[in-house]
């Protein structure tokens, strides 16, 4: 195995030593988004990098999530949006601490809780696991991880439904993108028939 890939596992560990779930989630995504990688011809070891880190920084305080991210255009732009805080402190930490300058897997970490407009093959399958990786185990879940080895469009499409439904269930609000985005798989999953 890769040294690089061999050192940020180890990190990895060490990290979520105390959320044993959480590291079991890593894991799963590492799986799934590796088969994935597989059959879309993605890049087998940045596929693994962007899985691993994608949570690293999930339970930092806000404080050293914002310390991390070196951007202050960023950090303005996201500022009322604390729940994309983790991945964006995440893809900081690969760039500025790990010193790994790679902008493909810099956004797929980043971009991993909703997604952006234009996703890489990359972020698409990080966002992907992120949802349905094995230890997620509410329905929804289960079937998206069955579906996105068979329809990958149909089921970011319904990735996206799941989550904003989600999210209006619990009383809080879907975004902009979000709900552009799943109008845009919607879009690309009739296109294919
Ligand atoms: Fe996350
Ligand atoms: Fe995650």
């Amino acid at each position: 195995m890769n040294k690089q890939v061999e050192t940020i596992q180890y990190l990895v560990k060490a990290k979520f030593k105390n959320q044993e779930s959480r590291y079991l989630h890593t894991l799963g995504v590492v799986k799934m988004a590796l088969q994935l990688a597989r059959i879309h011809g993605v890049n087998e070891e940045e596929t693994v990098l962007a899985a691993l880190l994608h949570d690293y920084c999930r339970y930092d305080t806000k404080e050293t999530m914002l310390k991390l991210i070196t951007d202050e255009k960023i950090i303005k732009e996201i500022a009322d949006k604390d729940y994309l805080l983790h991945g964006y402190a995440a893809a900081y930490y690969l760039k500025n601490e790990l010193k790994i300058n790679n902008e493909k897997i810099h956004q797929a970490i980043l971009n991993h809780t909703t997604g952006r407009i234009n996703m890489s093959r990359l972020d698409e399958i990080i966002f992907i696991s992120d949802f349905a990786e094995v230890t997620r185990n509410h329905k929804e879940a289960k079937e998206i991880r069955e579906l996105a080895f068979k329809d990958f469009y149909q089921a970011l499409y319904l990735t996206y439904f799941y989550q904003i439904n989600y999210l209006e269930k619990t009383g809080k609000k879907a975004s902009d993108l979000q709900k552009e985005l799943m109008a845009y798989y919607l879009k690309k999953k009739e296109m294919k028939k």
